[in-house]
């Protein structure tokens, strides 16, 4: 048995059926990218009979990211399927993943099939999609409650019909570790040809066991962990791929496991991921958050100046989190910035580099101290995002108990500048209205927030708001904006995402019915 745990990453399948996560193609084709820097083994790109944009998004990690397997999900269907290699035919080493549920619970109430139907469909859909690739995964759905003896008739099925790897899903995160480290070895017993393939396992989070349940599964046979950064997915999440992964190095004593992931790329990726899907992370989550490090009481600062280990088990260093950085401030020249973004991992253009530059000096105008956390903000919100149709040149607003919240907003769009002026319930409907009038393009709001990036009065302020478009697609759109004033910060966030509705229409991803120019 292999000492090399496989890392399945899901964020773009599971991850992005997270409530409230909505992807677009570039977006998706960035994490897939970036995962693939990370070292995962394999990145299911997405379902990609779902949605043509799915599909779409799909075949474009097949066939730009390279050097990773590539899977697609299907349903134990030939439409399914031949759908799903359609998508992923472009990638250098193509999966198919294929999954029917083996739960009586499943069975009766959703498939209405008897076992007898599920097993010659499992058959049969892996059959299917052997003729396509060699790599063929097959997931019995809600497996944790299924009877372990049909269970195990189905995993001896798939395998002998060409799957290479088995995943055994916690899909409802019903399990706890003891029960599901035996259950792994139990299957691993009982199935005569359980060597022919991979064993994977899937863990849900609704008990908060995930990674638990995950790391029980190793111990008793597994051989792939599939999982999702930030731990993002369908209701309480996934085995967060963080966890797993330091879990697994940290305790490698223990485990006697490694991975092919390049631990020096885990704080960025959260980073891209908690900012692509507009999924915070929270301050005290294992690993990437904010807290992680951070050692507040005397007691244990005490410890950790005298020796690291006294209180630390990890460093920051290890994911990539430089936290004794030289604080950046007005001095600071185009060269420092320079080094500081490539040691937080960015690889920017010239071009990029320029404008996180510019950015930078106006903030440093207004904020004494830059930290790596304000840095990250710029470059995240407000360089690396769709191109700028629409740019803010001018923004006035007046707001008081006194007065009715008025906002004067002069917008550019390449030589063209627009402005336009409106009243509000407040400074943010204010200026949100004069935009509206500007681009013509109106929007229901599904989520506002509004946080420090850093401490201090002079932090800046992250506004994250998702937005969809009336009279078009059920799609949303995150907008985010930085600013040392919250209501400029809000008015970034809406223009940045109405620049991203903008995008999605040049690209023919978004189709808006404008009945009207304006509110
Ligand atoms: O949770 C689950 O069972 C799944 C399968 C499709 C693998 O996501
Ligand atoms: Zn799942």
């Amino acid at each position: 048995m292999t000492d090399r745990i496989r890392i399945f990453d899901t964020t773009l399948r599971d991850g992005e059926q997270s409530p409230g996560v909505s992807l677009n193609t570039q977006e998706k084709l960035d994490i897939a990218k970036q995962l693939q820097k990370l070292g995962v083994d394999i990145i299911e790109a997405g379902f990609p009979i779902a949605s043509q944009g799915d599909f779409e998004s799909v075949k474009n990690i097949a066939a730009n990211v390279k050097g990773v397997t590539i899977a697609g999900l299907a349903r134990a269907s030939f439409l399914d399927i031949d759908r799903a290699w359609e998508a992923v035919k472009y990638a250098e080493q193509a999966r198919i993943h294929t999954f029917i549920a083996t739960s009586d619970i499943h069975l009766k109430h959703k498939l209405r099939m008897s076992r007898e139907e599920v097993l010659e469909a499992a058959i049969a859909a892996v059959k299917h999609a052997k003729q396509y690739t060699a790599d063929v995964e097959f997931s019995a759905e809600d497996a944790f409650r299924s009877e372990l003896e049909f269970l195990c008739r189905v995993v001896e099925a798939a395998i002998s019909a060409g799957a290479t790897t088995i995943n055994i899903p916690d899909t409802v995160g019903y399990a706890t570790p003891t029960e599901f480290g035996e259950f792994i070895r139990d299957i691993r017993a009982k199935v005569p040809n359980v060597d022919k393939a991979v064993i994977s396992v899937h863990c849900h989070n609704d008990l908060g066991l995930a990674v638990a349940n995950s790391l029980a599964a190793v111990a008793n046979g597994a051989q792939q962990i599939e999982c999702t950064v930030n731990g993002i997915g369908e209701r309480a999440g996934n085995a967060s791929l963080e966890e797993v992964v330091m879990a697994l190095y940290t305790r490698n004593p223990f485990y006697s496991k490694t991975t092919g992931i390049k631990k020096e790329e885990i704080y960025r990726t959260s980073r891209l991921v908690a900012n692509l899907t507009g999924m915070r992370v929270q301050s005290n989550k294992a690993i990437v958050g904010k807290n992680a490090f951070a050692h507040e009481s005397g007691i244990h600062q005490d410890g950790v100046l005298k020796e690291r280990s006294t209180y630390e088990i990890m460093n920051p260093e290890m994911i990539g989190l430089n936290i004794n950085n030289i604080v950046l401030g007005k001095h600071s020249g185009r060269h420092a910035i320079k080094d500081r973004l490539f040691e937080l991992g960015y690889n920017l253009s010239d071009e990029e580099i320029n404008k996180s530059f510019v950015k930078f000096k106006a903030l440093a105008d207004k904020k004494k101290e830059i930290k790596d956390e304000d840095l990250a903000a710029i470059v995240e919100n407000e360089v690396l995002t769709v191109p700028e149709t629409y740019k803010i040149e001018y923004l006035h607003y007046t707001s008081g108990t006194q007065v009715i919240p008025t906002a004067t907003l002069r917008l550019g769009k390449g030589e063209e500048m627009i402005e336009e002026a409106a009243c509000g319930d407040g400074p943010v409907d204010a200026i949100c209205n004069a935009r509206h009038r500007i681009t013509g393009i109106t929007s229901t709001l599904q989520f506002y927030n509004l946080q420090a990036v850093t401490g201090g009065k002079d932090a800046l302020g992250e506004a994250t708001v998702k937005i969809q478009p009336n009279g078009g697609s059920k799609k949303t759109y995150l907008g985010r904006g930085v600013s040392t004033d919250v209501i400029e910060a809000t008015a970034k966030a809406y223009l940045n995402a109405v620049n991203k509705i903008v995008f999605a229409q040049m690209e023919g991803e978004e189709h808006i019915e404008r009945p009207e120019a304006g509110i």
